[in-house]
């Protein structure tokens, strides 16, 4: 028996101590209360029973130098990793047990962690159930009863064949399955119910969502800029942007640029370290991996895993899935917990495996690989491999050997799961797991950024802008187009004139550039759900708030918009000659910067609900679309049918506005047709422009609108982090009852069909 299931097990026995611990805890702590209220002095948190507190094997020296006292008193080898007792030490004197020097750094910057009982991550899940359901209403089990917990000091590796569900267990601990998903069963962090998600823990998905055109280096210094604190100096922070890269072996390439679809970037494998370099950053107290080693080499598989326990080693809490390691990068593991068809097939130490393989009948042969061989009795799809290699050579000398060959998959899978459930790693499991359950550990906050609000919202929008500036289909693409559209109608309508002609010329020519021109706009939408990908993924972790990402956007593209808009302007103005005067030209362009700045606002709060980009291509349109229609050039504004389009569609139409208010700018004062018509005539009586309202007070609607989509956009972020999550499980609950009571009708009425989905058992 290895020693920390000898741990786990002493501690079983010593519940009663426990106990006794955290009552002589309790006493100590009021004890302290009454010393310092007779010496007038604040409250400590020095005396305190820390379950939990990191341990390192291999900083054995410190860890005792930093212990007063320990559980059981059988000197510094012999304590149970997850139980030390700290008595009488005054806060500021601690030092922090095991920790790196750069998390010692961190750690002293944040105010809301005063001792090293804060940093753990105890996370335990009890009868964890998944289901999806699907459009039919059929349910699939996903994850099925799954029980185990993860412990800071210990890297747990998640192992099982593709579709097994592992990338499942991290999104239901971090608290982020996807909508069509029902969770049952229990997810405590430090023993209690949490939400994991925005920040509480890190998390590094399967997909690399970077920034394509930031290099290395600056992907990581801007993320560094936006979570290390504003009092660290900047050679600090680079230093530690510095430290990471090495870390992750990324020095090579840490001035390539990741990457889009104009430019050729950094490899899938290299994305990948980025990625763990970002999240690894902060050191946070529970981080989840999703195959952080899919696309490396062996060697940086190894390198890069070995980070990760580092990080563990420090007293950090970390789990990561993985789909089939080298021997090297699974010696690296603790604990190790395979999967197979959403159920456990094994959870515990991941040296003790292949003794448990071996109990059930499956050693694991001399020169195979560990993982190989646990992925072997548990994949299926070696089944179809051992048809197709039947009667080779090989196969033939080694069937005779090989409990493997004289076996289905499926009836492996069965005593597999047999054997663990009655083993003694499985009571192990419970006993430890009942352990932490019933210890309420600190509330672990948001610990995704310790930056500033206005140094947040600084950086996205310097990040942003560097981002804009660099991707030529974001702006630069749009405005040549615009110039050249611009050019267009400037020779279209060259030198309009005041002739009887020209009414109408002046008149398609306003709604044509406040219609079609700003319409244009939408086409940097694909540019923006690439930041959405990046932003979605960074908000989920917590480096920072939605009003940042609102405010670091709208001013990046602010300067970009305003080029786009005064060149368009000044082309088409002087090009077909409209009212003279350098304010009447003033009031056209910031109209025209207005009304694009309101698109691009539109167009976010489009991708706020349709990320997908052709969909809100689509949707955009439709919505311009409409606004131009009720804009009053295509129907003047009194013929507008009333109940819905005129009101309320025409007053929320960014067009109208901006269309009144240019028939004001461009006609009043001018006289047509040899002076026989007035513009006053023309804008009140044909237009029938509402002259009640100045010009200024049109473009000041726009101007409010650029804010108010701004605001729907921030308003709906919100709404989909709260109340989404919400009324998608109700939905999924409702649909799920459904289904049950119509196989209950069936059932009762008679042995008819009814479609089912489950995974196929073993
Ligand atoms: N939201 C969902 N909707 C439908 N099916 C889902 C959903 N989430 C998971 N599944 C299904 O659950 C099973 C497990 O998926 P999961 O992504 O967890 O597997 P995995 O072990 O991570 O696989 P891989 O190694 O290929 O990444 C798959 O069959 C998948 O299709
Ligand atoms: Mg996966």
């Amino acid at each position: 028996m290895s020693p920390d299931m000898q741990d786990a097990r002493f501690c079983l026995e010593s519940r009663q101590s426990l106990q006794d611990l955290l009552r002589q805890e309790r006493a100590c702590e009021d004890l302290e209360r009454q010393e310092r209220a007779s010496e007038n002095l604040p409250l400590q948190e020095g005396i305190r029973l820390e379950i939990g507190a990191s341990y390192n094997h291999e900083d054995e020296a410190h860890r005792s130098s930093t212990l007063q006292g320990s559980y059981g008193n059988q000197g510094p080898s012999a304590d149970p990793p997850y139980t030390t007792f700290c008595v009488g030490v005054p806060a500021q004197n601690r030092e922090p047990a095991s920790l790196s020097p750069l998390s010692e750094s961190l750690w002293k910057m944040s105010t809301d962690t005063k001792n090293i009982g804060d940093v753990s991550a105890w996370l335990c899940w009890r009868d964890l159930t998944v289901k999806v359901l699907n459009h039919k209403g059929e349910t699939q089990t996903v994850l099925d009863n799954l029980s185990g917990y993860a412990e800071p000091g210990h890297l747990t590796a998640i192992m099982g064949p593709s579709g097994s569900g592992k990338s499942s267990l991290l999104d239901a601990l971090a608290g982020r399955l996807s909508s069509n998903t029902i969770q049952t069963g229990l997810v405590m962090l430090n023993g209690r119910r949490r939400n994991l998600s925005c920040g509480a823990a890190a998390y590094v998905t399967q997909d690399d969502n970077l920034i394509g055109t930031l290099s290395v280096r600056e992907t990581i210094t801007y993320s560094a800029n936006l979570r290390l604190p504003d009092g660290m100096i900047k050679s600090e922070k680079l230093a530690i942007v510095e430290s990471v890269m090495a870390e992750m072996g990324l020095q090579d390439c840490a001035d390539t640029a990741i990457g889009n679809w104009h430019m050729r970037g950094v490899s899938g494998g290299e994305k990948r370290r980025v990625s763990i370099a970002i999240e690894i950053l902060m050191r946070p107290r529970l981080l989840f991996l999703d195959e952080p080693t899919s696309g490396l080499d062996s060697a940086s598989a190894f390198f890069v895993t070995q980070t990760i326990r580092n990080l563990a080693m420090d007293g950090r809490t970390v789990i990561a899935s993985i789909h089939q390691p080298s021997s090297e990068v699974f010696e690296l593991f603790d604990k190790l917990y395979l999967l197979s068809g959403g159920k456990t097939i094994y959870f515990g130490d991941a040296a003790e495996a292949c003794n448990f393989f071996a109990a059930a009948g499956f050693p694991c042969p001399d020169l195979r690989n560990p993982s190989d061989h646990f992925l072997r009795c548990i994949n299926s799809d070696f089944d179809r491999v051992k048809a197709a290699l039947k009667g080779s050579f090989r196969i033939r000398e080694q069937e005779n050997f090989d409990p493997l060959d004289r076996t289905t998959t499926a009836q492996v899978i069965n005593v597999l799961l047999n054997a663990y459930r009655t083993s003694e790693y499985a009571l192990l499991a419970i006993a430890k797991m009942h352990e932490i359950m019933k210890v309420k550990q600190t509330v672990l906050q948001s610990s995704g950024s310790q930056a500033s609000f206005f140094m947040q919202a600084y950086t996205l929008t310097k990040r942003s802008f560097t981002n804009m500036f660099r991707d030529i289909g974001y702006y630069w693409l749009r405005l040549v187009i615009y110039i050249l559209v611009s050019l267009c109608l400037g020779t279209i309508y060259y030198d309009v004139g005041t002739s009887y002609t020209a009414i109408l010329a002046r008149s398609s020519c306003a709604a044509f550039i406040f219609g079609f021109v700003t319409f244009m706009s939408i086409g940097g939408f694909p540019s923006f759900v690439e930041d959405m990908k990046v932003f979605e993924r960074e908000r989920l972790n917590g480096h920072y708030g939605v009003a940042a990402f609102v405010i670091g956007n709208s001013l990046s593209s602010a300067p970009f918009l305003f080029l786009i808009s005064m060149t368009s302007s000044a082309i088409c103005y002087f090009m077909v000659n409209l009212h003279p005067g350098f304010f009447h030209f003033l009031y056209f362009a910031l109209g025209m910067y207005a009304s694009v700045m309101v698109v691009e606002g539109m167009m976010m709060a489009i991708a706020s609900i349709v990320p997908n980009f052709l969909m809100g291509i689509i949707t955009g349109a439709g919505i311009q679309g409409m606004f131009m229609l009720v804009a009053g050039y295509f129907r003047l504004p009194k013929d507008i049918p009333k109940p819905v389009w005129r009101y309320p569609v025409s007053y929320l139409s960014f067009d109208f506005w901006a269309l009144q208010g240019q028939y004001q700018n461009d006609l009043l004062g001018l006289t047509f047709n040899n002076g026989t018509i007035t513009g006053e005539y023309l804008v009140k009586e044909v237009f029938q422009v509402d002259l009640n309202r100045s010009k200024w007070e049109n473009l000041s609607v726009i101007c409010a609108m650029v804010v108010l989509y701004r605001l729907v956009f921030f308003l709906m972020i919100k709404m989909k982090e709260t109340v989404t999550p919400w009324l998608r499980g109700k939905v999924a609950r409702w649909s799920l009852n459904r289904r049950k009571a119509a196989v209950h009708t069936a059932a009762r009425n008679g042995p008819t069909y009814v479609p089912r989905l489950e995974r196929a058992t073993p």
